[in-house]
């Protein structure tokens, strides 16, 4: 049915020019391109103060210094704002930000306030600037040291154990504990830095770095990079560490720790293949390079997608290339993310569900069919067990939420994923995939809704009434629950596993096929057996399958997570040691919980542990864990 679209997305201010000027033999982007902003009730973000349709930042720039030994960044950030010509007040998010100064252009003082402090689910503050006829301005400010974005790790957290490292986490409305800017994902902005640091360290972000740093003469280098491409500001991402590159392809690369990076490349080797099929199936990369950074296990997450450096947990390294799901989405994001980003966090499904259905779909590219069939049906079984122990009606269970990921990944992502793959197995892989390309290129460099996701299948794909009919399109986004029509994952991608299961569980057969399977057949195989396992069968299991032994982070998670809930003391040497070594919040937050569910033999035990580690956290683990460890 081609219907027009209703007028749902009013844009403001489009203007798509960027112009770089050389000064110095540094270019400088002198009219970077203004992306619009939503401005439809259902675009409003409620996590930011910031008022854009009076008046937005277009752009920032930082010129800030790392303090190590204070774990302190400061310096300016000077914001080029869009308003109206009556507009005088700009208001920022800031959370937690020391601001000494605020001036314009050319240094006279601005009156500025910050706001009341919300303390719950880090809001923040608004810092309110009075104009005063300038739309150039620069904040003169310092980060805490506990700023949430931010975590140093000493040298013991690191592999080489002799220098310090800097990370940062913006998703979601982390960057403003150290950017003083507009922290919404509907209002784009291009940026640039400079970057002063301690020599030997090297500093990366998610931009393009300018040439080789500056010495400054004094036992520090000025590192200068740019992004001319508005983006959402959560996406502005800085390490910096004792870290070396090698490259992978003519536009690919990875950098990590001089003693991580030749097992960090092995594993990445394939990336340059994944760029091209993601090429393929839709449309130009547009960012240049695809660069990546692995990062300590501190790092919170398994990934994130950084522009031009898509930041990595060493935890997803496994030797065989196994996990490299991973790096499929991370590159997905170029486009479903960075290119066209949820306007809401509610939406977050259009980040993450379009990522992970195009993930499957590069996976499919260069592993092939098995492979993406195996890694669907994990994700099928995933939505299935959330469904299961919450409900087919539980409101968060809709795809468009007004709140955040309480469910994990098996809504936002693996049901976002399985809507696509059934509106895929519905109109055909040639349709489906067309119109997918075209939005995508439609709204590059621009926010979106799920409405306007909605409006543009009914305008730009669904030929008919009938086909209206069988996509079900509005209950897969607006209602809980999985539509009928979901397109179930193929029964025979874990035929031989899932038989293994029910061989194990009726006679305790330990499956003599199990070293030759797949990390996916193998964690269909552990993810499955009885919940009720005697210490007997798990020391059996153990010695026959080797899961103490094994060199991939996701079994060994599954086997600790197995173990504890059985409570078999003699994994928990190895679940300490796990645990001490890794700070990815998707292994450590549910393993402090299974020992919390554990009551008199696993709290104790948990709080002993966790005596240990807190410190070592990110502080987005930390608040996973607080929040399991609280529980009656
Ligand atoms: N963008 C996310 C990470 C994220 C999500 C950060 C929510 C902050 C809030 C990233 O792309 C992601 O999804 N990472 C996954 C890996 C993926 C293969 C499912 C992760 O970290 O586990
Ligand atoms: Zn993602």
């Amino acid at each position: 049915m081609q219907r027009l679209a209703s007028g749902i997305a009013i844009l403001l201010a489009t203007s798509a020019c960027t112009t770089m000027e050389v000064h110095d033999g540094m270019p400088i982007v002198t009219e970077p391109m203004v992306a619009p902003i939503l401005t439809t009730p259902e675009a409003q973000d409620n996590l930011t103060y910031a008022e854009p349709e009076k008046a937005r930042v277009t752009h920032v720039a930082l010129d800030l210094a790392l303090d190590f030994a204070a774990k302190r960044v400061g310096g300016t950030a000077d914001l080029r704002i869009l308003a109206d010509p009556g507009e005088e007040r700009l208001v920022l998010d800031t959370n937690g930000l020391e601001i000494s100064r605020v001036t314009d252009h050319v240094g006279r003082d601005l009156t500025f306030e910050i706001g009341e402090q919300v303390e719950e689910g880090g809001k923040g503050a608004p810092l309110i600037v009075m104009l005063n006829g300038v739309r150039n301005v620069r904040i003169h400010y310092m980060a805490p040291a506990d700023a949430e974005a931010l975590q140093w790790l000493s040298p013991e957290q690191t592999a080489g154990g002799e220098y310090p490292f800097l990370f940062s986490q913006g998703q979601a409305i982390l960057n403003r504990t150290w950017i003083p800017t507009q922290d919404s994902p509907g209002i784009r902005q291009t940026w640039e830095a400079r970057i002063i640091a301690p020599k030997p360290l090297d500093v990366v972000m998610s931009g393009v770095a300018q040439g080789e740093p500056e010495d400054l003469g004094d036992g520090r280098r000025a590192f200068r990079f740019i992004m001319d491409k508005p983006v959402p500001p959560y996406l502005i991402a800085i390490a910096a560490g004792d870290i070396d590159f090698r490259a992978i392809g003519p536009r690919t690369g990875v950098w990590a720790e001089p003693t991580v990076l030749p097992r960090a490349h092995a594993e990445v080797g394939d990336t340059e293949e994944m760029v091209v099929a993601a090429e393929e199936l839709y449309g130009e990369y547009r960012w240049g390079r695809y660069d990546m950074i692995v990062l300590p296990p501190a790092f919170p997450y398994g990934g994130m997608e950084n522009p031009v450096m898509t930041f990595l947990t060493p935890t997803f390294i496994a030797g065989d290339r196994s996990n490299n799901g991973l790096v499929a989405h991370e590159l997905a994001h170029s486009w479903s993310g960075n290119l066209v980003t949820n306007a809401v966090w509610g939406d977050s499904w259009l980040n993450e569900g379009v990522t992970t259905y195009f993930e499957n779909r590069i996976v499919e590219a260069v592993y092939g069919k098995k492979r993406a069939e195996q890694e669907a049906a994990l994700m099928y079984a995933n939505i299935q067990e959330v469904l299961g122990e919450v409900g087919n009606d539980a409101p968060g269970t809709a795809l468009s939420t007004d709140g955040g990921y309480e469910l994990g990944s098996a809504i936002a992502y693996d049901k976002g994923a399985f809507f696509l793959r059934t509106v895929e197995r519905i109109v055909g892989r040639e349709r489906f995939d067309a119109w997918l390309r075209q939005w995508f290129d439609n709204h590059a460099f621009q926010p979106a809704t799920s409405e306007m996701f909605y409006e543009d299948m009914m305008q730009n794909l669904v030929a008919s009434e009938a086909e209206a009919q069988a996509l079900m399109l509005r209950d897969w986004i607006f209602a809980p629950g999985l539509p009928s029509n979901v397109a179930k994952p193929d029964p025979a991608a874990f035929a031989e596993v899932d038989a293994a299961v029910a061989a194990y569980a009726d006679r305790r057969t330990i499956p003599t096929a199990y070293p030759n399977w797949t990390a996916a057949e193998q964690m269909r195989f552990l993810d499955n057996l009885p919940a009720t396992l005697s210490a007997e069968q798990l020391a059996e299991l153990d010695a026959s399958l080797g899961l103490s032994d094994t060199g991939n982070n996701e079994i060994l998670f599954l086997w600790l997570e197995m173990a504890l809930e059985n409570r078999y003391a003699p994994a928990v040497p190895l679940a300490e040691e796990f645990l001490a070594r890794v700070g990815r919040a998707k292994f450590v937050r549910p393993l402090f919980g299974v020992l919390w569910d554990q009551g008199d033999w696993g709290r104790p035990i948990a709080q002993r542990i966790y005596a240990k580690t807190h410190d070592t956290y990110h502080a987005v683990t930390r608040a996973g864990v607080d929040r399991v460890m609280a529980a009656d």
